[in-house]
This record gives C-alpha cells, sequence and structure tokens, in this order.
C-alpha cells in the first residue's frame, strides 16, 4: 500500500499513488448540534461560521431553520439522519424518497445549500445500543442511495455513517479490527462507500479515555509527546488520537479496504463539568490537534496522509443534552452558548472570533433572596435544575465551591434565564430576587441569557444524541494494557 507508493519517484508516482488516497489538504469543520436552552438565531451561527472561515459543518439532523440559513453561503454541509429515523428509512422506499426531497433536493437549487454528505444515522452500532440500529443501516442507505439517484444528485452528495471508535479494538494499532460481531456488516459497509467513493467517518475521543481510566496517562492524551509511548513493531505513537486512527487503518485493511479515506465525525475536548475538562486542557488539545492534522503529517500507517476532513466537537456548549455520560457533556463547546470563544484557538485562519450582534436579555439575575430562610428550598432547587442547566456546580465543576446559598442562587439564576427572565421564573415561593449586580464569582459565571434565538421551553424532550458507553470510554485503556 503506503510502501510501494514510495517506491516510485517522480511526479508520477505522485497521480498514480494519490489516486489510492486522495492528499489533498485536510480541512478543518465543526460539529453544530442544537440541544441547546439558549440558541443563537441560525443567521448569527452562520454569520459566525462565516467570521472564522469555517468552511465546514455537521449537523445531527436537517433543521430546516439550520438550512436556511446556510443557504448562499457556500459551506460544505453534512446533513444528518437521527437513528430513530432508520426503521422508516430502511423499509420504505417512498419515506426515504420524500426524505430526500424535503430535506435535500429542495436545498440543492442555485444559491442553496451545498450539501455534500448525508449520514446515515449517528453511531449506530455503539456498543450500548446492544445493536437495536444496525439491521436498519444498510437498508436505509440503499434506499437513500436510489432516491439521490432519482433526484440526480448521486454524484454530489454521498452517504456516509458516522460510527463511534468503539467499532473497533485492538491491544496495538497495527492489530486492529472491527468487533468481531460487527465483521460482517462493516464489510458490506465500507464495500458500499467504497463503491460510491465515500469516506469512513469516526469519532474519536482521547477526553473519554483519560476520563474512563486513572491509569490512562494523561500526557498520551495530548500532542506535546509522552513518556508513556505505545511501541508497535518499528511505529512508536505518541498521542492516543494516531494510535486510535491508526488502528481504524489496520481494521480497514483487515476487510481490504486499508486505502479507505477517513474523515473524523467528531474530536474535541469540553471546558467544564469534569477534573480533566477545563480551558487549558481543551485548547491544548484542540490546538495541538489541529496543528497536527495540517502539518500533513499522518500517521505511522498512513504517513503524509491526515483524515480527509476533521469535524471539531463542538462548536458550542449545549445545556439540554443529557448528562449520562457525565457533567462535562454540556461543555464540548469551542464557544459559549452565546457566540463567545472560550479560548484561543488558532483553526488555521487566524484566532477565533467571537459572534456578532448577540442579542442579550437584560444585564439582571435571580438569586437566593439573602432575608429569607432557605431550608425549604430543596424541590425548588431540583426542578430548577431539571429544565436548567447546573452541571457545572458538581465536583470538577467551575461552580463548585460556592457554597450552599451560592448553588441555590445559581440554580435559581439557570432556571430565570432559561424562562427568558419571566418574572414569574424567579418566586420560588419568595425564595428568590431579581437583583442588577452580577453575581459571578471566580470562574463560577452567573449566565444571562440570549434573547435573539428560538429557546426549548422546559418539558421539551432533552433526549440524548448518543450515550456514551463504558465501553467506549474503555478504548484507549487497550492502547496501554499490554
Ligand atoms: C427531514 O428532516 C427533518 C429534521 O431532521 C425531519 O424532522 C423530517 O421528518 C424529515 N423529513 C422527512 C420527509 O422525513
Ligand atoms: C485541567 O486538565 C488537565 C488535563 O487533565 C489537568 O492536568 C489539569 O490539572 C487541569 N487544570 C486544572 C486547573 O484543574
Ligand atoms: C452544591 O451543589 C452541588 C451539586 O448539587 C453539590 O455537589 C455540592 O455539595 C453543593 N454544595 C453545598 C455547599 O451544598
Amino acid at each position: 500500500m503506503m510502501a510501494s507508493c514510495t517506491l516510485f519517484p517522480s511526479i508520477l508516482a505522485f497521480l498514480l499513488c494519490s489516486s489510492a488516497v486522495v492528499v489533498v489538504e485536510s480541512g478543518i469543520g465543526v460539529n453544530w448540534g442544537t440541544l441547546s436552552v439558549h440558541r443563537l438565531s441560525p443567521e448569527t451561527v452562520v454569520n459566525l461560521l462565516k467570521g472564522n472561515k469555517i468552511s465546514k459543518v455537521k449537523l445531527f439532523d436537517a433543521d430546516p431553520h439550520s438550512l436556511k440559513a446556510l443557504m448562499g453561503s457556500g459551506i460544505e454541509v453534512m446533513v444528518g439522519i437521527t437513528n430513530d429515523m432508520l426503521a422508516a428509512l430502511s423499509s420504505s422506499s417512498a419515506a426515504s424518497d420524500l426524505w430526500v426531497s424535503q430535506n435535500v433536493s429542495r436545498y440543492m437549487v442555485k444559491g442553496g445549500v451545498n450539501i455534500k454528505y448525508v449520514a446515515v444515522g449517528n453511531e449506530p452500532f455503539l456498543t450500548s445500543y446492544s445493536g437495536q440500529y444496525q439491521s436498519y443501516v444498510l437498508p436505509a442507505m440503499m434506499n437513500l442511495q436510489q432516491s439521490l439517484a432519482k433526484a440526480n444528485l448521486a454524484g454530489m452528495v454521498k452517504l456516509v455513517v458516522p460510527c463511534n471508535a468503539d467499532a473497533y479494538e485492538s491491544s496495538l494499532p497495527s492489530q486492529g479490527a472491527f468487533r468481531p460481531e460487527l465483521t460482517q456488516i462493516m464489510t458490506q459497509l465500507v464495500t458500499l462507500l467504497n463503491s460510491n467513493g465515500s469516506p469512513f467517518i469516526v469519532n474519536i475521543y482521547p477526553f473519554l479515555s483519560l476520563y474512563g481510566s486513572s491509569d490512562f496517562p494523561q500526557d498520551y492524551a495530548f500532542f506535546e509527546g509522552t513518556t508513556h509511548s505505545v511501541m508497535d513493531g518499528p511505529n512508536v505513537y505518541s498521542n492516543a488520537f494516531d494510535g486510535n486512527f491508526d488502528t481504524l487503518v489496520a481494521a480497514l485493511g483487515k476487510l481490504g479496504f486499508g486505502q479507505m479515506p477517513i474523515v473524523i465525525g467528531e474530536v474535541g475536548w469540553p471546558t467544564d463539568g469534569a477534573l480533566s475538562a477545563n480551558l487549558s486542557a481543551a485548547k491544548a488539545f484542540n490546538q495541538g490537534l489541529v496543528n497536527h492534522v495540517l502539518s500533513n503529517k499522518g500517521t505511522p500507517l498512513r504517513p503524509g496522509v491526515p483524515p480527509m476532513d476533521v469535524y471539531l466537537f463542538s462548536l458550542f456548549d449545549e445545556g439540554a443534552k443529557s448528562v449520562l455520560p457525565g457533567n462535562f457533556e454540556r461543555h464540548w463547546g469551542i464557544f459559549s452558548f452565546d457566540g463567545q470563544a472560550k479560548y484561543s484557538l488558532n483553526l488555521g485562519n487566524g484566532l477565533l472570533k467571537n459572534a456578532k450582534d448577540v442579542q442579550y436579555l437584560p444585564s439582571r439575575w435571580c438569586v437566593a433572596n439573602p432575608s429569607r430562610d432557605l431550608s425549604g428550598v430543596t424541590d425548588h432547587f431540583k426542578i430548577a435544575c431539571s429544565y436548567a442547566d447546573c452541571t457545572t456546580l458538581n465536583y470538577g465543576g467551575s461552580c463548585n465551591g460556592i457554597g450552599a446559598k451560592g448553588n441555590i442562587s445559581y440554580a435559581f439564576n439557570s432556571y430565570y434565564q432559561v424562562r427568558k427572565q419571566n418574572p414569574q421564573s424567579c418566586e420560588f415561593d419568595g425564595l428568590g430576587m431579581v437583583t442588577f449586580l452580577d453575581p459571578s464569582v471566580g470562574d463560577c459565571r452567573f449566565l444571562v441569557g440570549v434573547a435573539d434565538g428560538s429557546t426549548n421551553s422546559p418539558g421539551f424532550s432533552l433526549g440524548s444524541r448518543k450515550t456514551v458507553s463504558a465501553l467506549v470510554i474503555l478504548w484507549g485503556v487497550y492502547i496501554f494494557l499490554m
């Protein structure tokens, strides 16, 4: 494979070899999720992307508001199909035709949306789903492929399937293989992807490896070198990302597709909600990753061939996500919910720039009334935090340690802002009061909501996009326990 390429000198070799693994500069894109309680308007978001020259975006569904805002932007878009739609799309070509016409064709017009990929499901083979979506993926792809062909879009829009890195495993990258129970379906999947010229999409999370195992060497999660390199024959791995990536390369090789282009569908580092989730770690990881990818160094099994594209997870913090994986789950954004860069990060076009013209609610907060006895407040606290995000209050969070009264004020305020500062939402049976003095303490920020986007009303189903199983978290550990 790669080795035979290096035997040819000259430009001819470049042409021959580049047709095997397409060598183009990797693009850095972002995941734009919308499970947020404070949303910027889609137009503000698209302007933020443009202002930062982010030219690729991955969506988790086909939200018409997001897609409308992306019209005419030229931004390359991956549209998503949620797992719960796979059954219907696998069993009915009419449903598939309708999905394509409503969510793709309609936007593929002059001045429309540059839809390049459709993601069929999101991590449908995740171990914790126990195979519940598995049998729908390929039939849904077959139907959708036909629907795209009928709409004359098959040449422009490619079907892909973002997979979690728990689809493969190994103690050493070169020994990588798909999970035995997935061998057959993965063989069919990559054969289909290959025949359509589509890449393999994988989500890689060194953070989860570190979070999930106290034995995981901290410096191996980052890109600055490590005292715990993994030796794999002649190859030396100094970071978990490369080790994981090459495990996939080896797994694809075992199926006869060692040259298949790979796109990283999700990768990132959260900034809150766990000890190792903080601003400096997130900055170090994401900047290290971007520099590594843009250096075109590649990995030991794919020297000089970095991932085709990399979509950072995530564009924003999303306060309505399930916290089943951990409190960090709501804090993956490179921007906070209101479009402010959380730390300086250079995606290759200069440092991140904040969103412009964000409309905030008035500068006021809801806090616990200091003159009241708060002994009966527990239920209010619980209810407030079930609607609003209070994850930063927990151990490892930026607001952990602000005291019992601080906790209550934080919860009251979070709820008040989610309810768009509706006066009744600060009552709490007389225990709450509105203040015009910012109650933020140190790194613990008491937020003020935004006014220009839609807000999920409380009661909106806060479904989890994915559930990260313990097995996923353990992946990185395999690389070490040798
Ligand atoms: C188009 O996508 C949206 C958002 O993902 C979804 O709600 C809708 O059902 C889809 N349309 C069809 C016809 O399936
Ligand atoms: C931030 O996370 C890193 C990486 O896990 C850790 O080494 C560091 O101690 C954390 N910093 C703070 C201030 O907690
Ligand atoms: C504040 O709330 C958090 C999360 O519920 C809890 O872990 C912590 O112990 C509370 N602090 C005090 C002083 O009650």
